[in-house]
């Protein structure tokens, strides 16, 4: 009965974080959070490769604050050319990652939150589809599918059913083939941090 009573309170219980941009005062607590969530090969990943030394793409670096302000959860998401349309002109696409949450805060919905303010944000930009690697099994109640991408390959080793595609207009990824290149703004002085 305890239980039952806790989870209605929880489930009517004003929100206990609130998605903002993320400003330079939150990197070094994104950085920290990412150590301690995705483990020290991070910076292995193929993702990666189309991040490094860029900057996300405009109003799509997001971070999930507790009440106190403090960073709970980041999500960011990068410009890049998903291979070439059936007339070889490139595709212009969004590479979301990486999405994670503090361990003392998962299962209260925040990372859920986060990927619907990007995936509105990135709406409202008028950008046309978004890919990322990650678990199908979480990411399709976003409406992310491996469908969407069967003809994408990242720059470097990935694992298929973990690519996956979102089309923010319909029909935007129909015959997108080839391999995913780095289109975002490279990471230069602090002030396009602050533009991000
Ligand atoms: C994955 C992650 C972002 C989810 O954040 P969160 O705030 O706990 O997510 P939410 O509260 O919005 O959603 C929780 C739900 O997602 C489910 N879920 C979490 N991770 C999942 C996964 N890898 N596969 C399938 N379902 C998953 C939970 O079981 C829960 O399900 P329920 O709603 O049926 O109870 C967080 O666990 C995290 O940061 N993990 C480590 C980093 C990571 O792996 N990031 C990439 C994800 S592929």
């Amino acid at each position: 009965m305890a239980a039952i009573v806790d989870s209605v309170r929880a489930f009517f219980a004003p929100s206990a974080f609130v998605i903002d941009a993320e400003n330079p005062g939150d990197v070094v607590a994104r950085e920290n959070l990412l150590d301690r969530t995705m483990g020290p090969d991070r910076r292995r990943k193929s993702s990666e490769k189309l991040r490094s030394g860029r900057v996300p793409a405009a109003g799509l670096a997001l971070v999930a604050r507790d009440l106190d302000g403090h960073v709970i959860g980041t999500v960011r998401l990068w410009n890049v050319e998903a291979g070439v349309n059936h007339f070889g002109s490139p595709i212009d696409a969004l590479l979301l990652g990486p999405l994670a949450v503090d361990p003392t805060h998962e299962g209260k919905g925040v990372g859920g939150a986060l990927m619907r303010a990007a995936i509105l944000e990135a709406n409202k930009r008028e950008h046309g589809a978004i890919l990322l690697v990650g678990d199908a099994a979480y990411y399709e109640r976003f409406g992310f599918f491996a469908a969407k991408a069967q003809h994408l390959v990242m720059p470097g080793p990935f694992e298929r059913a973990r690519f996956l595609g979102l089309e923010l207009k319909d029909g935007w990824l129909e015959g997108a083939a080839g391999i995913l290149v780095a289109s975002g703004r490279k990471f230069g002085a602090a002030s396009e941090l602050k533009a991000a």
